[in-house]
């Protein structure tokens, strides 16, 4: 059986954990494959709110197992902590959450790079999460990680020390004022690593491969969005991971001819949180707007995030690159009231209008051009059929569909799991 994807076209925080818990039943085993505890899935059911940083978003379903795949980077202190905050359902963690030998750890040292190096860019921040994730992937393609499997290993801490203490003298060398207490950290850090211990590790390759042979339902879960791609993104201003399909085949093993559907997940307008690029932010009332009907903060880090109109330029690439077979479009109840919604078509860039992402999209490159499309004035909230939505909304969908050249299968009016509007189409 082919493995399916699920995957942000955004900079993020499109609402990936919402539709992996709407499809997880017709999953045997969620997969997450890259990205850290930098992402924050949101999940909302039964009038409660769980956030996710490192476990897939299957975890609240019986059925389903959950796999941590070797693309993925954990921090045990921050795992520990969403443990303790499942402990209130009956999850047997044991057998249903499973993790890759090849993971690799994030150290207290590598958190504290992130918050040096960050520091030492002063106003040319990326503006990480400081979660640790860009060191913690240095330390991997620089082949001196550490992984989930050493800590099977007697030698395990001796790698540890020599790591941690590379660590040190790389902060010192950016010479910036970061206050910390390695010792209180690493007590902390050791801890954690004992529950983690407690958990089960597996060839993840190996346990995908047999699952597919056996026939399982298995779903890809990816985390932050396309153009936070190391290679495709707004480089620098990206995260350290493949978020793109590619990402699926390295960060699970999985071989790229055992792809089967592509999910791609876009809100209906955009945001982004950090620094970098966005052609269509808004700085109006238009965009605070989205912003607090929205909610639009941080899961991880509580930050406001930066809204715009749809970037249909930059959707395209995304779609384009990931192969994405269908397509669910987020947060469309946040958009009601707006008379106009504008919709980005094309830039003028270098004295040319062009429909493609160029290498360059800063402001002083790109403006957008835009199409403008009536909005709608109702409440989408409690809608639950195809039939119910506006007639502006329908234009807006297939005004869309026929840019993207894919169908847009889910339509979500609200966080929570009901709020899910799955539309009759021509694919499966
Ligand atoms: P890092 O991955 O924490 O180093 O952050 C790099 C960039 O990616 C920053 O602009 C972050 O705000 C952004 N980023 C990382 N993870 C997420 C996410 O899950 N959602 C949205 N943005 C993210």
């Amino acid at each position: 059986m082919a493995v399916d994807l699920l995957l942000g076209l955004q900079w993020g925080d499109e609402g990936k954990g919402k539709i992996v818990d709407v499809l997880t039943k017709n999953y045997d085993i969620i997969a997450r494959f890259q990205g850290g505890p930098n992402a924050g899935h949101t999940l909302e059911f039964d009038g409660i709110k769980h956030v996710l940083h490192t476990i897939p978003s299957g975890i609240f379903h019986e059925e389903a197992i959950n796999v941590v795949g070797n693309g993925v980077v954990i921090d045990p202190v921050i795992f520990r902590k969403e443990l303790a905050n499942l402990s209130q359902f009956e999850i047997d963690i044991k057998s249903r959450l499973l993790i890759s030998r090849k993971a690799h750890l994030i150290l207290p040292t590598h958190r504290l790079l992130d918050a040096a190096s960050e520091t030492a860019k002063g106003k040319a921040k990326i503006g990480s999460t400081l979660k640790g994730i860009g060191p913690t992937y240095m330390d991997k393609t620089g082949r001196n990680g550490l992984r989930v499997g050493d800590l099977e290993l007697s030698n395990w801490k001796d790698k540890y020390r020599a790591l941690a203490d590379k660590h040190e003298a790389m902060i010192h060398f950016y010479n910036v004022d970061i206050q910390y207490n390695l010792q209180e950290l690493e007590a902390e850090f050791f801890s954690a690593i004992e529950t983690l211990k407690k958990l089960t590790f597996i060839d993840s390759e190996e346990y995908l491969f047999q699952a597919q042979k056996e026939g399982k339902g298995i779903l890809a879960e990816g985390a932050q969005g396309s153009l936070l791609d190391i290679d495709f993104g707004t480089y620098p201003y990206v995260t350290s991971s493949n978020t793109t399909a590619a990402g699926a085949c390295t960060g699970l093993g999985v071989a790229p001819n055992q792809i089967g559907k592509v999910y791609g997940i876009f809100k209906a307008y955009t945001t982004r949180v950090g620094s970098g690029p966005f052609p269509t932010e808004l700085f109006d009332e238009d965009g605070a707007t989205m912003g607090r009907v929205g909610n639009e903060f941080g899961a991880t880090t509580g930050r406001p995030r930066r809204c715009g109109w749809l970037d249909l330029v930059a959707l395209k690439y995304a779609v384009q690159i990931n192969g994405v077979t269908h397509l669910m479009m987020m947060k469309s109840d946040v958009l009601s009231g707006f008379e106009t919604i504008k919709v980005c078509t094309a830039y003028h860039y270098q004295g040319k209008k062009i429909s493609h992402l160029p290498y360059n999209i800063e402001a002083s490159n790109v403006t957008p051009i835009y199409t403008e499309l009536k909005g709608w004035e109702q409440d989408l909230t409690k809608m639950n059929s195809e039939d119910q939505l506006p007639k502006t909304l329908m234009d807006y969908i297939e005004f869309l569909e026929e840019a993207l050249e894919v169908p847009i299968q889910i339509v979500s009016v609200g966080p929570d799991r009901t709020q899910t509007i799955h539309r009759e189409l021509a694919v499966s």
